[in-house]
């Protein structure tokens, strides 16, 4: 029975005795034989000897520690940079309101104060804010001087231009196509297929809070088609 033994190591790194696992004077660990059939089916003993680090070489845990962080560090950074443009693209921006509401915001993107909008704005106004998601949004006065519990969606519903109020004809009239509206955004005259989309114009805290609208359509008693 022929043997062999690999790793060749010095003298003084092996251990003398072939039964004992640690060689106390050499700090030496040794892993019980192995034993192999050799080309010619003889057996071939192999033996493995894993020499013990210095202890003055061995990293203190502080050191693994700091390592360790500066590593996570140095993958989270930058992984965290580049995943937020996605995460932002694809979840928007918190509502900032009650029940998926966002506060309207003006032409230089302040938050609208009821009192505030009705001081400058008569009956019968309709001007544009943004809205839920930064649609353009037009908040309706009423003859009484009191804001409508509706906004209008300004996006037409054909190819989706923003479209204009027109006072004098008391109508929302699309440049694009010549689709009409009236005064509360139900279609008129095609080529829309629909109505302009509703939201809840509710004042909370002072402030306009536009709020999906998910009810009956009032001017059409269907099921809102945006929702
Ligand atoms: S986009 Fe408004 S009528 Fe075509």
């Amino acid at each position: 029975m022929a043997s062999s033994t690999l790793s060749p190591a010095t003298p003084s790194q092996l251990c003398a005795s072939r039964s004992a696992l640690f060689c106390p004077s050499q700090a030496l660990l040794r892993k019980p034989k192995n034993t192999q059939m050799g080309a010619k089916g003889k057996e071939v003993k192999i033996s493995c000897q894993a020499t013990s680090i210095p202890a003055d070489r061995v990293p203190d845990m502080g050191k693994r520690k700091t390592m360790n962080l500066l590593l996570l560090g140095a993958i989270g950074l930058p992984t965290a940079t580049m995943l937020y443009p996605y995460t932002y693209f694809f979840v928007p921006p918190g509502t900032g309101g009650a029940g998926g509401g966002v506060v309207a915001k003006d032409a230089l993107g302040n938050d609208v104060f009821a009192d505030e909008w009705l001081k400058a704005h008569g009956p019968g106004d309709r001007t544009l804010t943004q809205g839920l998601k930064g649609d353009p949004t037009y908040l309706v006065v009423e003859k009484d001087k009191t804001l409508a519990t509706f906004g209008i969606n300004a996006v037409c519903t054909h190819l989706g231009c923003v479209v204009p109020w027109n006072a004098a004809e008391n109508k929302f009239i699309c440049p694009c196509h010549g689709s009409q509206y009236n005064d509360q955004g139900r279609v008129v005259r095609g080529p829309a297929p629909l109505s302009l989309a509703l939201v809840h114009a509710d004042v909370d805290d002072g402030k306009v809070v536009f709020v999906p609208w998910v009810e009956t359509d009032f001017r059409t008693g269907e099921n809102p088609w945006w929702a």
